[in-house]
């Protein structure tokens, strides 16, 4: 069957042969070459390093331009998106009954939502839940545990102090050491630029269930390194405010719930409503993985840290931000609908998330007061038990769905269910508290304060916010000023703190 090729056409088949082999060969040259300028980057750096934590992001700048100038545009707070953004907003201002949920802890004094990496150490020095160390009597609020999720002075202090010292420290202990926002170390082995998570407590928690982060894909990597951080953690009260994930028995929240409750921790007890309260972290890592993009294998990276091209070079966006501010680059890599219907999308499973929680907030709060009213009509602990554990379970679902950043969009039915469950046990809970308050002889419905605004709701829990204010503004002037002084002194930071 095989007809003779004319003589022309065997030449063209030849020649373009070639031609084909040419330009893979050239193809390939080219790629070795743009290789070796990589590997030549990474084997002749500039400022080489022996150590495999270097805190000073600013060393970095000489050997690695592209990453470190896209690092820090984390310091940019313009972008907006509906529901959320880089610029820093007042949740307790959007949602007073928050104040109510969390009433006798630091939380109900300032909440706000996150801004970039490079904010991190000043917003943590601001925010009023760490109280005004040094001013007026002013002790610590929190251990040094609370500075763990900012930058590499963190892995840093921690090898250097040990441990439980850096923990069980007081949180102004650290003031003046931590100076550099969250940066290379905290993600790479400065010596090699290797994917390395720097913290310590996930090694622990996957050695506890029998999994070695260090054996971990690369592309989980591109996740794990964020999972140090935006986790859901708490403090062991016993031992050193020694910093563990409750992933033992797994990654949900219905999981980490069973964990806590054998071990009979709390947080707090609630002094209005006193139910022993956990107070949920930021679980963005675990919830993630509920969702469809977590169970297709996808890692935060490739939303939040996409592939950028600069004269041919291929780099990674180290400006971590919302996806939605580079839908081109992010969703557009694997979705082919337009802009539009891609951030409709996001804003859609947001809307759902966040008005349902607008109306939990205030049924939780609710609970809260309802029981407080019981109490004050002589209910007995024995009547309370099950309007109480309601009252835990809620918040846990209802804290655990909400402080999760992202969590609206990166599993949408996960966190509704988890709300959904909530309101259940909330309306429980009231319920309950209405039995008990009728068996002490209180007819008709429970009258409620007045808690719609922020400061209505921080003065019916007995906060005194100008008092408050007032001393953050003498610490800020004072005592930081001081901190940074001193540690300006020490080497600890090179240009400026940040
Ligand atoms: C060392 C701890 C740490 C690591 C590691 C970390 N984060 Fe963060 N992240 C934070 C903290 C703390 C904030 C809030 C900073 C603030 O509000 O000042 C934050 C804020 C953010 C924000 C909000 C930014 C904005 O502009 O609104 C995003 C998005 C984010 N992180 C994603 C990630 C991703 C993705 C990774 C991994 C590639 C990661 N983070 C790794 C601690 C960390
Ligand atoms: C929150 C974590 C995080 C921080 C902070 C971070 N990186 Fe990265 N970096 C990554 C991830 C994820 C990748 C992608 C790695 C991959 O997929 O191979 C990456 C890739 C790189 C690469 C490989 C080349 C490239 O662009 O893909 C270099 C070099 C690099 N980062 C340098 C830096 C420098 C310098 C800093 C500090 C200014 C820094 N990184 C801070 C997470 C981080
Ligand atoms: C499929 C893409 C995608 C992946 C993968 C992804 N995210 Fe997100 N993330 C988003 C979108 C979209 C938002 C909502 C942004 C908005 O509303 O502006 C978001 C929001 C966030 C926020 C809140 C930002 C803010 O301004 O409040 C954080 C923090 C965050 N993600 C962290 C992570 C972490 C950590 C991972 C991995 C465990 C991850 N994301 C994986 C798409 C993704
Ligand atoms: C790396 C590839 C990748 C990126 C980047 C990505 N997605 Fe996806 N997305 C997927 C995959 C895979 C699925 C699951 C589709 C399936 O298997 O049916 C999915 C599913 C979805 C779905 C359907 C969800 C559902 O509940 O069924 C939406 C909506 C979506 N993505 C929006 C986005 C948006 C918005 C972004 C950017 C913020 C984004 N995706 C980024 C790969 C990606």
């Amino acid at each position: 069957m095989a007809k003779h090729l004319k003589n022309w056409q065997g030449w063209i088949l030849f020649l373009g042969s070639l031609a084909v082999v040419f330009l893979l060969g050239l193809l390939c040259s080219s790629l070795l070459e743009r290789r070796a300028e990589v590997a030549s980057v990474f084997n002749n750096r500039r400022t080489p390093m022996t150590d495999s934590i270097v805190a000073q992001n600013e060393k970095f700048a000489q050997d690695f331009p592209l990453e470190y100038e896209t690092w820090a545009m984390t310091e940019d707070t313009t972008f907006e998106s509906k529901w959320n953004g880089s610029q820093e907003r007042d949740v307790l201002e959007d949602n007073p009954a928050i104040v109510i949920n969390w009433a006798g802890y630091a939380f109900s004094r300032e909440y706000n939502t996150p801004r970039g990496h490079r904010h991190c150490n000043e917003d943590l020095r601001k925010i009023l839940r760490t109280g005004n160390p040094g001013i007026d009597g002013a002790g610590d609020l929190q251990p040094g545990t609370c500075w763990t999720c900012k930058g590499p002075d963190v892995p840093r202090l921690m090898r250097e102090k040990g441990l439980e010292n850096f923990y069980g420290a007081k949180w102004s202990d650290w003031g003046a050491e931590v100076m550099n926002s969250i940066g290379c170390s905290d993600c790479h082995d400065a010596r090699t630029m290797e994917l390395k998570p720097a913290r310590p407590a996930l090694y622990e928690a996957w050695a506890r269930a029998g999994k070695d982060v260090r054996k971990a894909s690369h592309q989980e990597m591109r996740s794990l390194v964020c999972a140090q951080c935006h986790t859901e953690y708490y403090f062991e009260k016993e031992n050193h405010q020694y910093l563990k994930f409750p992933q033992d028995r797994g990654l949900t929240c219905e999981d980490a719930e069973a964990y806590y409750d054998s071990l009979g921790f709390y947080d707090y007890v609630h002094p209005l409503s006193k139910a022993k309260i956990l107070k949920a972290q930021h679980p963005g890592y675990e919830i993630f993985k509920q969702g469809i993009h977590g169970k297709r294998g996808l890692s935060c990276a490739d939303c939040h840290m996409p592939y950028m091209q600069k004269g041919g070079i291929k780099y990674t966006d180290h400006h971590i931000m919302s996806p939605l501010a580079n839908i081109d680059r992010t969703c557009q890599t694997c979705h082919r609908e337009t802009e539009k219907t891609l951030r409709k999308n996001v804003e859609e499973f947001e809307d759902k998330v966040f008005l349902y929680a607008k109306k939990l907030d205030v049924e939780l709060a609710n609970a809260h007061l309802m029981a407080e009213f019981a109490w004050k009509h002589g209910a007995r602990e024995d009547e309370m038990k099950r309007c109480l554990d309601d009252i835990r379970k809620s918040q846990w679902r209802w804290d655990y769905g909400m402080a999760s950043h992202g969590a609206a969009f990166h599993a949408p039915e996960e966190v509704l269910r988890l709300l959904g469950d909530a309101m259940m046990y909330a309306k429980d809970a009231q319920l309950e508290a209405q039995k008990v308050a009728g068996v002490h002889g209180w007819k008709g419905a429970i009258p409620l304060p007045d808690i719609s605004t922020k400061a209505k709701a921080q003065k019916y829990i007995g906060l005194d916010m100008p008092k408050l204010q007032a001393d953050k503004k003498a610490f800020l002037g004072t005592v930081v000023p001081q901190w940074i002084e001193k540690a300006k002194k020490n080497g600890r930071f090179i240009t400026r703190p940040m």
